[in-house]
């Protein structure tokens, strides 16, 4: 299972994607990271303006950007101060290209400090959080810049932008008109009618209420980009992509559960038909009703072969008598692969079977080709379980390697998966067996899964699901004391955890409205046996992690 898209913080992004592995949609923007916290969420505003684009090293080259079709290149912020030694600047030849330029934050600084212009400490009234700038031309000849078209621009009219810097520009770059101020007076925005715009604040972060209507007037105004980045578009183009990889070739995938797997999935099944066969493992550690699922989603109602392996016991034998989290992850890990290794090999007996696919989502991408992007991992070893077995002898299909989780979802809606699946919130690959706490059971597992069952309804029935990043129930060593009509009992005790986060690396917990968790403790404790108490955990990430193991 691939794991949750992550859109902020915030590591020093230096995705790499070898420009021949990207999709060739007709256009394209390149941002360019100066390892800003906000570089993933500007590629992500920008899809969401419905133009693709990519997040490239600050070092990528005009030729680099040539090849992939760049229509227009965004400078992304950074913690760098253009003066620091070994500070990274963007080609100079991009500069002079005639391809239009948006500078964001230091993005702007480089535009000033390359193009002539002078970078300084900011001096007065620092300039962290919201802000108020004023978007008229300072020249008071110049008409107001294309970045602000549609907004109101007259004497007095006030923008409100997220401002975080250390620098400023100090003097403009020869050709260049300030065209923003903030209250202190400090130069917001700069443009050169030509296509080079710098702005010091972030368009990309929702504390810019207008912040995606002026990368929209960056993108169809000045770039003349069209929003045609859709659903359909991706679908019929990584449909063709795939076809021209396997040819006659067969493909396997292995489905999770999740919705990564099952879009990529249905991908390579429009592209191949039946030349696709799925693998579904069921480690007896999924939520209430997914084995079954799945089965019948994509046997019964997409006609989709899929072999499906009953390896409950095998898994939980080797669970047995295991109780510290890392071990049963690797346990998990480990045995996830044999069991699909051996699956694909009996495949291969009867057909030749080259490819396989995977539903590796472009986070993923972008983290593994990042510098210290490991850090935050190493907390757990999130084992991908559904993932490559190593060493397997596959080449890969990886559709969704461009995209993000929001876009996934939409291509999995396109592609009649259905809505609960869709939206189903991210499952770790190692199951339910991370939310026992200490030994996993049969008769544990399936407490478990029925409190966890009854977490998610009452979720759903609240309308709460979709806003939740992610709810389920624990199952924790501990046993208290209680009382049921006339008796003591002395039973389990569930926890119950909900949190809100967009990008699963911080995360909050959920103010859940307490009538909801009323009724959700209330059925726990009279549905499932053998447990007579549930807590809920509000303690958000960090320092506390989203699940418990
Ligand atoms: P934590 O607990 O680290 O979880 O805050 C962050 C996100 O990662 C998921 N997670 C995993 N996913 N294998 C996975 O595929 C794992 O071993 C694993 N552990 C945690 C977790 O569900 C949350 O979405």
């Amino acid at each position: 299972m691939s794991h949750p898209a992550t859109d902020a913080p915030m590591t020093d992004t230096h995705a790499s994607p070898p420009p021949a592995a990207a999709p060739h949609p007709r256009e394209m923007i390149a941002i360019l990271d100066y390892g800003s916290q906000y570089s993933r969420l500007i590629a992500r505003r920008v899809r969401e303006c419905g133009v693709y684009c990519e997040l490239l090293p600050a070092t990528a080259t005009l030729e680099t950007l040539r090849q992939l079709g760049a229509k227009g290149v965004i400078l992304s912020g950074g913690p760098d101060s253009v003066y620091d030694e070994g500070a990274r600047l963007v080609d100079q030849a991009i500069l002079t290209s005639g391809l239009p330029v948006l500078g964001i934050c230091y993005g702007m600084q480089l535009l000033a400090h390359q193009l002539g212009g002078r970078v300084e400490p900011h001096t007065g009234r620092r300039e962290y959080g919201p802000a108020e700038i004023s978007v008229l031309p300072d020249d008071g000849a110049t008409a107001p810049s294309a970045l602000f078209a549609g907004l109101p621009t007259s004497e007095g009219a006030c923008l409100n932008v997220w401002m975080s810097h250390g620098d400023t520009v100090g003097a403009l770059p020869p050709g260049f008109v300030a065209v923003g101020r903030s209250a202190s007076g400090a130069l917001a925005a700069m443009d050169d009618g030509k296509g080079h715009i710098g702005i010091q604040f972030h368009p990309e972060v929702s504390h810019t209420p207008q912040g995606k209507h002026l990368l929209e007037n960056f993108l169809f105004r000045v770039c003349g980009c069209s929003p045609t980045w859709t659903s359909d578009a991706f679908i019929e183009e990584a449909v063709a992509r795939i076809r021209e990889q396997v040819g006659d070739g067969r493909v396997i995938c292995g489905l999770s559960g999740g919705v990564d797997s099952a879009v990529a999935a249905l991908l390579a099944h429009r592209a191949i038909g039946d030349r696709l066969t799925c693998i579904f493992v069921d480690t007896g550690c999924m939520r209430a009703g997914e084995p079954e699922q799945v089965v019948e989603t994509f046997r019964t109602h997409l006609g989709i072969p899929l072999v499906a392996v009953d390896a409950r016991e095998r898994f939980l034998g080797r669970l047995a008598g295991v109780t510290d989290p890392e071990e049963k992850r690797h346990i998990i890990g480990e045995e996830f692969v044999r069991v699909f290794e051996a699956e694909a090999e009996r495949l291969r007996e009867r057909e030749p079977v080259e490819f396989l696919a995977q539903g590796t989502l472009y986070p993923d991408v972008i983290e593994s080709t990042s510098h210290d992007a490991s850090a935050a991992q190493k907390i757990k070893t999130h084992h991908n379980v559904g993932g490559l077995p190593e060493g397997m002898r596959f080449k890969l299909i990886e559709p969704l390697r461009y995209l993000f989780k929001d876009e996934v979802r939409q291509a999995g809606e396109a592609l009649g998966l259905p809505e609960e699946w869709v939206w189903r919130h991210p499952f770790p690959g190692p199951g339910l067996a991370i939310r026992v706490i200490g030994e996993v059971t049969p008769e544990r597992l399936d407490t478990l899964r029925h409190a966890d069952g009854i977490v998610l309804d009452e979720l759903r029935r609240a309308g709460l699901y979709r806003e939740i990043g992610q709810a389920f129930a624990v199952l924790t060593p501990l046993q208290s004391v209680g009382v049921m009509g006339d008796g003591r009992t002395y039973a389990n005790m569930v926890a119950v955890r909900a949190v809100t986060t967009s990008d699963f690396m911080t995360a909050d917990w959920a103010r859940l409205p307490h009538d909801v968790l009323a009724r959700i403790a209330n059925r726990i404790v009279n549905e499932v046996p053998g447990v007579n108490r549930v807590v809920y955990d509000i303690t958000s990430k960090p320092p506390a992690t989203i699940e418990w193991e």
